[in-house]
């Protein structure tokens, strides 16, 4: 896949087919990705848990928050549900402030794992006080972001916001998810 395409198609899915599961090992490569990205100071203050166990995964779900805008879908169904997980940890040891550096690397590992044929959604709507004590979390780390993994199951579609400026994702009739992105000529604000 060429790297165009490859962009286009990292889109947040949020319903995975059960086979082919996220194994460990490629949850690890995952990760090993991320540690070659931009770091600031180079502090690489991100610390991870992988999860590619039922048990474990089905508490890191019940925790979650799922498409906000979809307001008649409380999330995947059992059998839908995300195959594999990485919560992404800032070491509050290392560093106080993580926000640029975890954008990064949730975004290398996203391109990482379509580059595969998986796929996933970055979650940052979790409950953090029931996630940390579900994983036994230890107080100096800070849980920033969870990533939830798994073989995509939707049929995800961009398209330009139109004139009535709605940026809001929605599904339509066939079941398809429309994300509408801004244009071009709109976010650039000048060229010189
Ligand atoms: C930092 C961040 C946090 C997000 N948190 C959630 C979330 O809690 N739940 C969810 O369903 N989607 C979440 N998303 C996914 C966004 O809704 C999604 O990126 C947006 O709808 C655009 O779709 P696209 O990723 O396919 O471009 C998050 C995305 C980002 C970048």
């Amino acid at each position: 896949m060429d790297f165009h395409t490859l962009v286009h198609t990292t889109r947040s899915c949020r319903r995975f087919f059960q086979d082919p599961r996220i194994e460990t090992d490629f949850l690890k490569s995952l990760v090993n990705l991320s540690r070659m990205t931009a770091s600031a100071a180079n502090l690489q203050p991100l610390k991870y848990i992988l999860s590619s166990d039922p048990d474990t995964n089905a508490k890191i779900f019940n925790c979650l928050g799922w498409a906000g805008y979809l307001k008649d879908w409380p999330g995947p169904v059992f059998d839908e549900r995300p195959t594999g997980y990485i919560v992404i940890l800032g070491d509050q040891n290392i560093a106080k402030y993580f926000d640029m550096d975890v954008g990064i690397v949730a975004q290398t590992i996203m391109l990482g794992a379509y580059h595969n044929n998986f796929g996933g959604c970055m979650i940052a709507n979790f409950r953090h006080q029931q996630l940390t004590d579900a994983l036994e979390i230890a107080d100096h780390y800070r849980i920033l972001l969870v990533l939830a993994l798994g073989t995509p199951k939707e049929s995800i579609v961009i398209e330009p916001i139109g004139s009535d400026g709605n940026f809001k994702y929605f599904r339509d009739e066939q079941d398809v998810h429309h994300v509408p992105k801004r244009s071009l000529d709109d976010i650039i604000v000048r060229i010189y």
